[in-house]
């Protein structure tokens, strides 16, 4: 979602604010900006679309100046336009900014604002912000800003610049993510650390309620009522992962192809002879653990499928009982709290509004909070008692596809761990979980090298309507993921269900023109799958079918069969979730879609 970058320093303005938004890219945009303070003017450049068009613009008309700001914006109030995108400015085109999040007051701020006689030219609940700057404005554009965000109702971080004081940008932070990066004769900030870390590897990451006033030899950062506050700065140890396509056409098939070596990674770092090793932001103790009444795992899309195949881990193997919710849901429910439960996070970005409020909900409550994420120093991640890291490495494509296959393995690896904890699996059978577990990366590359023989199928069915996605027990979750990413990228229409519920109304739907994709390997509901497959078939359905090798039934009966190694059940959703990530990139790539940047959608969901 929104990205935002700021500078102030000797570099060539043009290049450090483009550089710094093409590292924002991947969090989907479809409008960006950036503006200048030249010779007491305010320089504005906006585009709908693409940065290339962007920078194009900036060819021609370059900015000029040592302090800008920039930002992409993904559009919530206002249709994507130049008149829409950031910055937004004030009337008198004297103060710019940048705003990512949005301004749940805005409309009642406008109508106060047009009553001062401030004139709109956007329809974003951003630009109330520039005209109450503007309107609070007396000579100090930090108290200005101060008294600005006291009005402000929503998440936000903002960024502004204007033309009565060039040598400063003054940026907020509440709700969205904000990070301070600290140079020789230069500063920055940015929505994340990507963005900086060209410049330089020491920030200051902000939190809810903090200014900073950056300037090019100086930063001073404030608290919401003014108070010059010290922060903690943090230097960046790790580098940035190499974020090339390499030989392939999309991000999202690299990161499909990158799913042997994550899982091989992980097995080494977390699987320490019979022991596990959650890695150096794992806090709880054992006793804590073993005492713990039951799990709440929330979280959104893929990351709450991941979740949802973690009750059954969690159940199965612990003996824990799991409640899954979706954030959005979870955070306004009032949730019902009693024993001493466990809220679990799980988040590829770190960065999503609602299950970063479904923690802070929890917290309210004094219950602890264990988040999954893949980025580094997110909020979700400080936020949180303790962490797991996904060490799946940057995944640019919208879609989420290595970070989902992690998600699962370290749940998989925590479930066996409370199992241990809760002497719920004796040690032979923890062992050989283990033993297959060991045996996943190999397993994934071989499913890796048919990608062929599935591009085959998909080329079959790229022309279908309607997809339904079914599957039972620890496979439900898979059905789901399955129809969301199909959905996702190709936007044909796919729905997921557990298979024993088609009876129950969906097999009204189908007819020879709805392809069902049925997930059915070796499992204990193995035989009830294969009974509701052929429910379907006796109606007409096409079925493609996911199976284990060795399977001679599934042949009889499937329309066409993707063949998976055999694994013990549990596991069996890491494997499946490969042939589904597949299926949907070569519908997707076979219809012509912008498989990394579908549309109307970003990687990192930083509102509600
Ligand atoms: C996945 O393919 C999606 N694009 C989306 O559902 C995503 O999983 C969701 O927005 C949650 O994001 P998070 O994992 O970064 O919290």
């Amino acid at each position: 979602m929104c990205g935002i970058v700021g500078y102030v320093g000797n570099k060539d303005i043009n290049s450090v604010l483009m550089a710094g938004l093409w590292k924002l890219e991947y969090r989907g945009y479809d409008s960006s900006g950036v503006a200048s303070i030249v010779n007491g003017d305010l320089e504005v450049r906006k585009v709908k679309g693409r940065l290339m068009n962007l920078q194009e613009i900036l060819a021609d008309k370059p900015l000029s100046g040592n302090l800008g700001i920039g930002h992409t914006r993904w559009a919530t109030h206002g249709e994507p336009s130049e008149q829409n995108a950031h910055p937004q400015v004030d009337c008198k085109n004297e103060i710019a900014i940048v705003h990512n999040g949005i301004i749940e007051n805005y409309y009642s701020l406008k109508e106060e604002l047009i009553k001062k006689k401030h004139v709109f030219r956007s329809d974003t609940d951003t630009e109330v912000i520039a005209h109450l700057v503007e309107e609070n404005y007396n000579g100090d554009l930090k108290e200005s800003v101060l008294k600005t965000v006291s009005r402000l109702k929503g998440s936000f971080a903002i960024a502004v610049i204007s033309v009565s004081e060039p040598d400063k940008i003054v940026a907020y932070r509440f709700g969205s993510p904000l990070i301070v990066g600290l140079g020789k004769d230069e500063n920055l900030l940015a929505s994340d650390i990507s963005a900086l870390m060209d410049h330089t590897r020491r920030v200051v990451i902000m939190s809810d309620g903090e200014m900073v006033v950056l300037k090019r030899e100086e930063v001073k950062f404030y608290d919401k009522d003014g108070k010059n506050i010290e922060k903690e700065e943090k230097k960046i140890k790790w580098s940035p992962a190499t974020i090339q396509k390499g030989k392939f056409p999309h991000y999202m098939l690299k990161e499909i192809h990158e799913q042997k070596d994550i899982i091989q990674k992980n097995v080494n770092l977390r699987i320490k002879g019979s022991e596990f090793d959650f890695g150096e932001n794992f806090h709880f103790s054992p006793q804590e653990l073993a005492h713990l009444s039951h799990i709440v795992i929330q979280a959104c899309g893929t990351s709450w499928h991941a979740g949802y195949i973690g009750k059954y881990l969690f159940e199965d193997f612990a003996r824990v009982r799991t409640e899954v919710d979706i954030s959005s849901e979870f955070r306004y429910r009032n949730p019902v709290f009693d024993g001493e439960p466990l809220v679990m996070a799980i988040s590829q970005s770190g960065e999503t509004a609602d299950t970063l409020a479904g923690i802070r909900e929890a917290k309210a409550k004094f219950l602890k909070v264990l988040s999954l994420v893949n980025v580094r120093e997110s909020t979700i991640s400080r936020e949180s008692d303790s962490t797991i890291y996904l060490n799946a490495g940057s995944e640019i494509g919208v879609a989420s596809t290595k970070a989902y296959t992690s998600q699962i393995f370290q749940l998989y690896l925590f479930a066996l761990y409370l199992s241990r904890l809760k002497w719920a699996l004796g040690s032979s059978e923890i062992e050989e979980k283990i033993k297959e577990v060991k045996g996943i990366p190999e397993k994934i590359e071989r499913i890796l090298k048919e990608a062929v023989k599935i591009k085959k199928i998909a080329k079959k069915y790229k022309d279908g309507k309607d997809f339904m996605f079914i599957g039972r027990g620890i496979n439900y979750p898979s059905a789901l993921e399955g129809a969301l990413k199909l959905k996702e990228i190709s936007y044909i229409h796919a729905t997921g269900y557990p298979a024993g519920e088609m009876k129950h109304g969906p097999i009204a739907l189908i007819s020879k023109d709805s392809p069902v994709v049925a997930i059915a390997p070796q499992s204990s509901v193995y035989e009830k799958m294969l009974n509701n497959i052929e429910e379907l078939k006796s109606r007409g359905a096409k079925v493609i079918i996911i199976g284990s090798e060795g399977d001679k039934r599934i042949k009889e009966i499937g329309d066409d069969i993707i063949y998976i190694p055999l694994c013990e059940e549990n596991l069996s959703p890491i494997l499946v979730a490969i042939p589904l990530q597949l299926f949907a990139y070569y519908i997707a790539a076979l219809n012509g879609r912008d498989v990394d940047r579908p549309r109307n959608l970003a990687k990192s969901v930083t509102v509600e």
